[in-house]
């Protein structure tokens, strides 16, 4: 595997693989690698002749107070698993081989970015946008993988990816999860052995919902309100927002679709905010 920090020689390198007629699959990350990651790794390199990874922890998607510096960081190791999970390349950039400072251009994503989580973290999904599409730029995939666990991020990159009519394919990957149903997550990392305990109320109440659902319960309102009452058990988990939305615009729903649902839920637990959903 090589690691590149340039984006002159990543333009350089995949356009010489590109002539030589092999498909380039890429994982956008921001490193830190856990299964999560590493399941998206394995698809790309089993569906392409080439995996190109990122890592970049991306300034502007996260907003005023939180976590960017802290965020953690861990290169070596990084690289030996992207190596060991089949990656070509690993292209590790510095902000200032992204980011000149008179940058001036950013991606507007519209109301799916204004819902959900874009109601708190305002600024998150321009960045996201505009991030991904300059990964694109520098890349040009031939398809990209991302995870449902953010599935917001998910779909606006597929609007995105259609409306803008951007030559790339993008994969949709399933949630990975630790036993105890816990989603994996790099921020998983600051909880403590009593909040990490007590975070696994977020997929025991998803699975509360789906089992209801399947049971015929179709009023959103009603499962929203179990998923908040499971929740209010855990002193230690603050939730931020349960709720049923369509899969394909995050709009609110009121009764569940069959097969268009989708519940999704964030929730503060010590200094992590961690997010989950489950397709209905
Ligand atoms: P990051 O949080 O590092 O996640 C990189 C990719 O891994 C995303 O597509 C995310 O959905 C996926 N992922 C994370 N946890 C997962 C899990 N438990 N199961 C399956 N997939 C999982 O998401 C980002 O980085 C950034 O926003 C990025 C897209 C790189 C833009 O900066």
């Amino acid at each position: 595997m090589q690691v590149i920090s340039t984006i002159k020689e990543t333009k350089n390198k995949l356009s010489k693989e590109r002539g030589a007629g092999h498909t380039i699959g890429f994982v956008p990350t921001m490193g830190v690698f856990h299964k999560g990651h590493i399941s998206l790794m394995e698809k790309a390199k089993k569906e392409n002749d080439v995996v190109i990874v990122s890592i970049f922890v991306n300034p502007t998607q996260f907003g005023e107070g939180e976590d960017y510096e802290d965020y953690p960081r861990d290169q070596k190791r990084d690289s030996e698993i992207a190596e060991q999970s089949g990656a070509h390349y690993l292209f590790a950039p510095e902000e200032s081989e992204l980011y000149g400072s008179d940058f001036n251009t950013y991606i507007e994503v519209g109301s799916l970015g204004e819902v959900l989580c874009g109601k708190t973290r305002t600024p998150h999904f321009k960045g996201v946008a505009t991030i991904v599409t300059k990964l694109f730029n520098i890349v040009g995939p031939d398809s990209a993988y991302f995870g449902k666990k953010d599935y917001q991020q998910l779909r606006v990159i597929e609007k995105m990816v259609q409306d803008l009519n951007m030559p790339v394919k993008v994969e949709a990957v399933e949630t990975v999860r630790d036993e105890d149903g816990l989603a994996v997550s790099s921020r998983n990392a600051y909880l403590g052995y009593d909040e990490r305990e007590q975070a696994t109320v977020l997929y025991q109440a998803l699975s509360k919902v789906e089992e209801m659902v399947q049971a015929g319960n179709d009023s959103t309102a009603e499962l929203e309100d179990v998923v908040r009452k499971m929740i209010d058990k855990r002193p230690l988990v603050q939730l931020e927002y349960i709720h049923i939305v369509d899969r394909s615009t995050l709009k609110a729903l009121k009764k569940i679709e069959d097969g268009k649902s989708l519940a999704a839920i964030a929730a503060n637990v010590g200094k992590a905010r961690l997010i989950d959903n489950i397709e209905l």
